[in-house]
């Protein structure tokens, strides 16, 4: 347990006793013993919740609520009181008190309203933050792309979005954008106002990621000492994003295929099926069909992901973007870092389109970044971008493997031939006479093509 909680009464004993009981709980305790006081130690270092009482020596419990909550809106706030002053504490409650206990209380009922006030607290907060984060950084004016293979990808993600598509699996090398996308789909879909959950596959081990996703009971195992929910109740209406799903352990994927089938879950420990009313995104950098074969993931899980399949290109197959992504950083990180970089020359952007990018739009990111902050004044030249480049560049003859399709399967041949398309598309600038000619096919063929997967 961690927080600052402020305890605010007159009665010594109750300060002393609560404060004791709350310190051995791991909390840090500050006290006052009137409301004056209590207020000014508040201005002065703000508690995460405090403990009240309704009746103090110099001002009423009311008023010192009102105080406090006209500095924090979102305070927590717990109130005591005797018995006999029950209409006060609706009042009380209606002034914003998360909760009040009748005097004398058990510190029992105290502890776990206080729990739950500071975890309700603390949720939405973090709720309002990603809420933020998200309006502020993933939208559709900060993503970027002009290629005919993110043009698709913009299509698809605006199509999804308006849809009631359910699942959906986003595929592509480290630093694509794949949580970029992610987010752009739930900006547009719906359930924008509802929370987005992400969540990291890789970073918890199987049976602590089971509780995170679909919550436990109170006793289901040693550490369960209360009800949690999941991130599939708490995202309700919304969207979970299940980052790095290919890491994911083998009998969690059973647990998760059937939630997908079945459309509800049960916590752990839990006996009622719940509803499951969120839109699931999953997204990796592995080679799921490589992971199938080797045994690490179930092909079931993988086709049932797979309904809504998202590919995000590696950079290098889509170089006219470079220049736009890179303007895009210079811009953004002029506003950061205070600067006035002017927008990139051909000389910067013929070595950018030289390199390979293996680390993709981070890397180039990333490049900008430390260019920005450490080197140009008022411009960026060649040698700001870091000679390591250079040697990448002579590796492959300038012509980074524009036309490797490694990473591109798995893949239907619809998908296929479209990216076929849009890529010999982008090389020839648009021009439609000189792509039939490439591909093969005659102008009528292709236009029919384009009109049919939407190129336009
Ligand atoms: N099309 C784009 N336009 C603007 N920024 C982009 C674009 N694609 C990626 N980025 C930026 O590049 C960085 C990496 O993107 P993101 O985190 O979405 O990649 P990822 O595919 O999830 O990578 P990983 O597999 O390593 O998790 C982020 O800062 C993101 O904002
Ligand atoms: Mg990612």
């Amino acid at each position: 347990m961690s927080g600052k909680i402020l305890v605010i009464d007159d009665e010594k004993t109750i300060r002393w006793s609560l404060g004791e009981a709350l310190k051995n709980q791991g909390y840090e305790v500050d006290e006052a013993e009137n409301g004056t006081e209590g207020v000014k130690k508040f201005m002065e270092d703000p508690a995460d919740l405090v403990v009240l009482d309704l009746k103090l020596p110099d001002k009423s419990g009311i008023e010192v609520l009102r105080m406090l909550r006209e500095e924090d809106p979102a305070l927590p706030v717990i109130m005591m009181t005797a018995y006999g002053e029950v209409e006060t504490a609706v009042e009380a409650i209606k002034g914003g008190a998360y909760d009040f206990l009748l005097k004398p209380f058990q510190l029992e009922k105290m502890k776990v309203s206080i729990k739950n006030a500071l975890e309700s607290s603390r949720l939405k907060s973090e709720l309002d933050g990603i809420r933020k984060k998200e309006r502020d950084t993933y939208n559709f004016r900060n993503f970027i792309g002009k290629s005919h293979l993110m043009n698709e990808v913009f299509r698809k993600v605006t199509k999804i979005g308006e849809s009631r598509a359910s699942t959906i699996l986003i595929q592509g090398e480290s630093g694509t954008g794949k949580e970029l996308v992610a987010r752009a789909i739930h900006e547009s879909s719906r359930g924008v106002d509802q929370p987005f959950m992400e969540i990291n596959c890789a970073a918890l081990p199987e049976n602590l990621l089971e509780s995170e996703l679909f919550g436990h009971e109170k006793g289901a195992f040693t550490d369960a000492k209360f009800k949690k929910k999941g991130l599939f109740e708490l995202a309700e209406g919304g969207t979970i994003f299940l980052d790095e799903i290919g890491e994911m352990g083998i009998t969690l994927q059973s647990r998760l295929l059937r939630v997908l089938e079945n459309k509800t879950f049960r916590r752990v420990g839990g006996v009622n099926d719940l509803k499951v009313s969120t839109r699931i995104i999953a997204a990796t950098n592995r080679d799921l069909l490589k992971a199938i074969q080797e045994g690490n993931f179930r092909s079931d899980l993988y086709y049932r992901l797979q309904v809504i399949p998202i590919y995000l290109p590696p950079l290098r197959d889509r170089k006219e973007d470079i220049p736009l992504l890179a303007n895009h950083f210079i811009d953004f990180f002029n506003r950061e870092f205070k600067k006035k970089i002017k927008k990139t020359s051909p000389e910067v952007e013929a070595r950018l389109q030289a390199y390979s990018w293996p680390g993709n739009v981070r890397e180039l990111r990333n490049v900008i970044e430390r260019a920005i902050l450490l080197e140009a004044e008022d411009e960026l030249l060649p040698e700001h971008i870091p000679v390591e480049m250079d040697a990448d560049e002579a590796e492959n003859g300038g012509a980074a493997s524009g036309n490797d399709m490694r990473g591109v399967y798995p893949m239907s041949i619809r998908d296929m031939e479209k990216l076929l398309i849009c890529r010999t598309l982008d090389e020839t600038d648009g021009n439609k006479s000189k792509a039939a000619r490439i591909l093969g096919i005659s102008r009528q063929t292709l236009r029919e093509k384009t009109k049919l997967y939407e190129m336009d």
